[in-house]
């Protein structure tokens, strides 16, 4: 038992305009019919891919067959002026190898998916033939001599591929008109038994131009989304100030560190550092040398965004949590939010600074120091 596929691409692409026919132009950088195509070799129930293409087309259908190696991949017939004739000279063509069951299938649908060749296979030893169909959703209406409301029940949109037990699809092409709208037209009028089964919006027909740009939507990969955490602690020492997100505010101690001890930025600027997974600020800047020493805070963070830009990400959001006993974060929060959207670009509404107490826990409560936790997500543009 074989089953054979048969990929029509014979087509002009009249609708679709914009020079080449369109199942050799790209979607998300790579031709519809070579996405069509890989459709079919990714099933491993299918034994042999017959393309049926246009005379004039040879430069840009071997083109794509030399990227595709599966020796599966038979060589193309010529189609036909027709669709039907198109299919009726792969038919013929696969006579000699006589296949049990037969996919047809659209060039012009390149996201056919496993599951759907799945269910043909299936239905096809119950069946004569089987195609992939929708439910109509939306109301219908016939434009004649004014609105005429068509019943939508029962109505299916059909798709392909088209699968049929191949000498039922082969006699019923022989006793068939070359007019007919698509291979289950041909096999009804031969009598033959047909089922649908379920079809998937993805697998549309790319027909007119507005189509390219919702398949390349369909194709882009997924965005590359990136969190970070960050934790930092400084003590207190003697002084007048603590700065927080690049905030100086009036204290009656100051905290203790190589820099200006910026607890809060640290934590942002590690958690960022994280999302990249590219170390943390000692890494980067260690403490250990001397040119760091006193360097302030935002010099890393401008630091860490330069490598966010280097690595092709932006900023989705930062979270910040302040954690201290004192002094009072809640009134400086705003000031810190726009200093660090000054600092990094991002916008404030993109950017949370808030904070708690601990409750006098700990040894944030015993006022010995303030901690500071960091979220940063980037995602990949
Ligand atoms: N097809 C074919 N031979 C034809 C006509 C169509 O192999 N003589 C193929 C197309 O290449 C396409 C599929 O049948 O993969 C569905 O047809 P359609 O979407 O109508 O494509 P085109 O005929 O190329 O487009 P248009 O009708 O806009 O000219
Ligand atoms: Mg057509």
């Amino acid at each position: 038992m074989s089953v054979a596929a048969v990929l029509v691409a014979a087509g002009r692409g009249e609708r679709a305009g914009g020079g080449i026919p369109k199942q050799y132009r790209p979607v998300a950088g790579i031709p519809i019919l070579e996405r069509s195509l890989n459709a079919l070799l990714a099933h491993q129930g299918i034994d042999r891919v017959i393309p049926v293409i246009h005379p004039d087309d040879h430069a840009h259908y071997d083109t794509i067959a030399a990227r595709v190696s599966d020796n599966r991949l038979a060589v193309p017939v010529h189609g036909g002026s027709t669709r039907a004739e198109s299919v009726q000279a792969s038919l013929t063509a696969l006579t000699t190898e006589e296949p049990t069951k037969v996919l047809i299938h659209d060039a012009a649908r390149p996201f056919l998916s496993l599951a759907v060749i799945d269910r043909l296979i299936e239905a096809l030893d119950r069946f004569d033939g089987a195609f992939p169909a929708i439910p109509v959703a939306d109301a219908l209406w016939r434009q004649d001599d004014g609105l005429i409301p068509v019943e939508r029940d029962h109505l299916l949109r059909a798709q392909t591929p088209q699968a049929f037990r191949f000498e039922k699809i082969v006699e019923a092409h022989r006793m068939g008109d070359a007019d007919a709208t698509d291979d289950v037209a041909v096999a009804l009028a031969a009598g033959l038994s047909v089922t649908p089964v379920a079809g998937e919006e993805a697998n549309f027909k790319i027909t007119h131009p507005e189509d390219f740009e919702k398949a390349d939507r369909m194709a882009a990969p997924p965005p590359d989304i990136r969190t970070g955490i960050g934790y930092d602690v400084h003590a207190f020492e003697p002084g007048s100030s603590v700065t927080l997100c690049g905030v100086e505010i009036p204290h009656d101690r100051r905290l203790k560190g190589h820099s200006d001890a910026d607890v809060a930025m640290h934590a942002l600027t590690d958690a960022i550092y994280g999302a990249l997974a590219e170390g943390d600020i000692g890494q980067w800047f260690p403490p250990s040398e001397a040119e760091w020493k006193g360097a302030r805070s935002s010099l890393f963070l401008e630091h860490a965004m330069g490598r966010v830009a280097d690595r092709g990400f932006r900023v989705s959001n930062f979270d910040v949590v302040i954690v201290a006993e004192r002094p009072k974060i809640g009134p400086h929060a705003q000031a810190m939010r726009l200093r660090l959207a000054e600092i990094t670009g991002v916008s404030m509404d993109r950017i949370s600074v808030k904070a708690t107490t601990s409750e006098r826990l700990g040894f944030v409560g015993r006022e010995e120091g303030i901690a500071a936790e960091a979220v940063a997500t980037l995602v990949g543009t």
